[in-house]
């Protein structure tokens, strides 16, 4: 087969190898198997140097106007394979952004924590601060700086958690009431005290009002010329602002400890009497334990427990409700 013979064949043939190739690398193999430099074409151009000037300007020129001819083909066959290549990229890339979004579940806090945020804030709205302390208590701020007598059945082991530290001075316990932080905030701070305690508190107790955890928020006010009707008045707003602004309170007489006199705070709700908080003005003997000047300073305190409030507001009558992990049940408190 003479050259220009074999040039005409691969004239005929190479269009439809081209058109053949589905991919840029077959495309590619194609190209190099027609007019790359391992191809029979090449070989015929590097041949032109050995033959007589006649003859090589014709094959030459029959050399040129194919590889041109064949080049273009392939040019237009490499830029509709890369368009089909990038409407495929495209499609598979695709997003419907009328496709409606996914909406994550959405956390929000416990309802313990709600109603501990919400009386902390009612309290901050008066000026008061934020004041938190250990739950691993020793007994002296527990019971002994409360004027909470050597004898009082709160310190036995049935009803107090105590905790084994092995060889140490004092007794570790969990603390029973958030009151350990009124005496060690005043050893610390020079008066006028305006602080609200929220924290969790433990003591042995369990049943359908009661659970060994549980919460509270202490309150203390420490100034020159506190009395009794600052205590009334402050804590029937606090009621007020929690149970709705008709909400009527009444202040039952009590005792503890550590405030003198003490008084019961109840609320009247769902349509009873429902005991809401234990109050009282400091007992000097307090004031005493932390070095403040008894003549000097007066103050009150209370302690209120959260799970009741929330139990109250919410008509819940089985604490444990509240510590059930069925998401149903708090659900319905979001
Ligand atoms: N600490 C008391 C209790 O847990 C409540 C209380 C606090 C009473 C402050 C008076 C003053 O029952």
């Amino acid at each position: 087969m003479d050259d220009v013979t074999r040039l005409e064949r691969l004239r005929a043939e190479a269009p439809e190898r081209i058109a053949a190739a589905s991919t840029i690398e077959e495309l590619e193999a194609v190209e190099a198997e027609t007019i790359g430099r391992r191809s029979p074409v090449a070989e015929l151009r590097r041949s032109l140097g050995g033959r007589p000037p006649e003859e090589r300007r014709e094959l030459g020129r029959r050399l040129n106007d194919l590889v041109a001819e064949l080049s273009e083909i392939i040019e237009r066959r490499r830029d509709l394979l890369e368009r089909r290549a990038l409407e495929a990229a495209l499609a598979a890339d695709a997003v419907d952004v009328t496709l409606p979004g996914r909406i994550p579940r959405r956390g929000t806090s416990h309802l313990i924590q709600q109603v501990m945020d919400e009386v902390v804030d009612i309290f901050v709205a008066l000026g008061y601060t934020v004041a938190t302390g250990p739950e691993a208590e020793t007994e002296f701020y527990n019971f002994t700086a409360l004027n909470i007598p050597e004898t009082h059945p709160a310190r036995l082991t049935s009803d107090t958690f105590y905790l084994d530290y092995g060889d140490v001075p004092e007794e570790i316990l969990l603390r029973t009431h958030t009151s350990p932080m009124q005496a060690r905030y005043m050893e610390a701070h020079a008066p006028p005290v305006y602080i609200v305690v929220p924290g969790r508190v433990f003591r042995r107790d369990s049943d359908a009002t009661h659970t060994p955890a549980f919460h509270q928020i202490e309150g203390l006010a420490v100034d020159e010329d506190i009395t009794f009707a600052d205590l009334k008045g402050t804590l029937a707003h606090f009621v007020r602002e929690f149970l709705g602004p008709d909400t009527e309170t009444k202040f039952i007489p009590h005792y503890f400890p550590f405030t003198e006199p003490s008084a019961e705070v109840h609320a009247y709700a769902n349509g009873r009497w429902l005991e809401l908080l234990g109050c009282g003005m400091v007992d000097p003997e307090v004031f005493r334990h932390v070095g403040y000047d008894p003549q000097r300073l007066t103050g009150f305190a209370f302690g209120v427990g959260i799970e009741r409030l929330a139990m109250v507001r919410h008509g819940i009558d089985d604490i444990r409700a509240l510590y059930d992990p069925d998401l149903r049940i708090l659900e319905q408190y979001r």
